[in-house]
């Protein structure tokens, strides 16, 4: 018998079924299907211009598929908004630095914890974001426009971190920061793995990806070309992955 939780690990949480997504005549994705073990964390690798941000959001709604299906958590959300996929527990931490720029780090996190609806008090959650974040417990009264990239990045993140969403999306989180705040931004994200979220990771750096990820997906032109555990990437990728940034 298996136990219960080798069994939740084989739950599928996120499906996408032959997603195709064009931007107005431009065809960006050709038919892509891949699946997200609960509890996992898979890592969406791939060239510049592969269609990684366009998985990323047709999968949390903010792209149509023109055919093709996405099923998260057993609901099919193909043509649902994104308010309602948000909803059911999916977060899209995007590219870039989605935070208030006149409010300090406090009031950004007190604005994304009141609007989340969690049930836990207020300060509960603001200490779970400065320990998963030290470096914005340092900087509560700052205003977020004075924070460097990486800290803005750090704060968009904690947001998440109210209502641990059970999948969380994150695109190119490491872009353009200095190796020791790519550290501590994947140090956090093992934090919110650690509370049961399982992660998509669209990632450049293809090692610090593969550190973490128990899965990788390797996207080319729009298509999946190498879908497996990440023990197994070994040669097959080989012959892609030194021509990825960062790799
Ligand atoms: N809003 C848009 N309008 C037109 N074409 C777009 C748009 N967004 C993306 N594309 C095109 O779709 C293709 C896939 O883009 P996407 O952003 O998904 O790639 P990516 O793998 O995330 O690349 P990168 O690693 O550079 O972020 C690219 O050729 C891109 O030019
Ligand atoms: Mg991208």
């Amino acid at each position: 018998m298996p136990s219960v939780t080798s069994l939740m690990a084989r739950r599928t949480i996120l499906d996408v079924r032959n997603v195709k997504a064009s931007y107005g005549p431009f065809r960006a994705l050709f038919g892509v299907s891949f699946s997200v073990p609960a509890g996992s964390t898979v890592a969406l690798l791939g060239p510049n211009g592969a269609g990684k941000s366009t998985v990323a959001r047709v999968v949390s709604g903010l792209v149509r598929a023109i055919s093709g299906s996405v099923t998260f958590d057993g609901v099919e959300t193909t043509h649902l908004p994104a308010w309602k996929i948000a909803r059911m527990g999916m977060a899209h931490a995007p590219e870039g630095r989605a935070v208030f720029g006149s409010l300090t780090v406090a009031e950004n996190l007190e604005l994304a914890f009141r609007r989340s609806g969690a049930s836990e008090p207020y300060r509960t959650l603001m200490s779970r974001a400065y320990s998963a974040f030290p470096r914005l417990g340092e900087r509560t009264g700052q205003l977020a426009e004075t924070l460097s990239g990486g800290e803005q990045r750090m704060l968009a993140l904690a947001r998440v971190l109210a209502v641990p969403p059970k999948l969380l999306v994150v695109d190119e989180i490491s872009l353009g920061l200095a190796p020791v705040i790519i550290d501590e931004v994947f140090d956090a994200l093992r934090t919110i793995r650690e509370a049961g979220t399982t992660l998509l990771l669209v990632e450049q750096q293809v090692s610090r990806a593969i550190e973490v990820a128990d899965r990788a997906i390797l996207l080319s032109k729009g298509e999946v070309v190498i879908d497996g555990p990440v023990s197994e990437l070994g040669d097959a990728a080989g012959s892609l992955l030194p021509e990825l940034p960062g790799g």
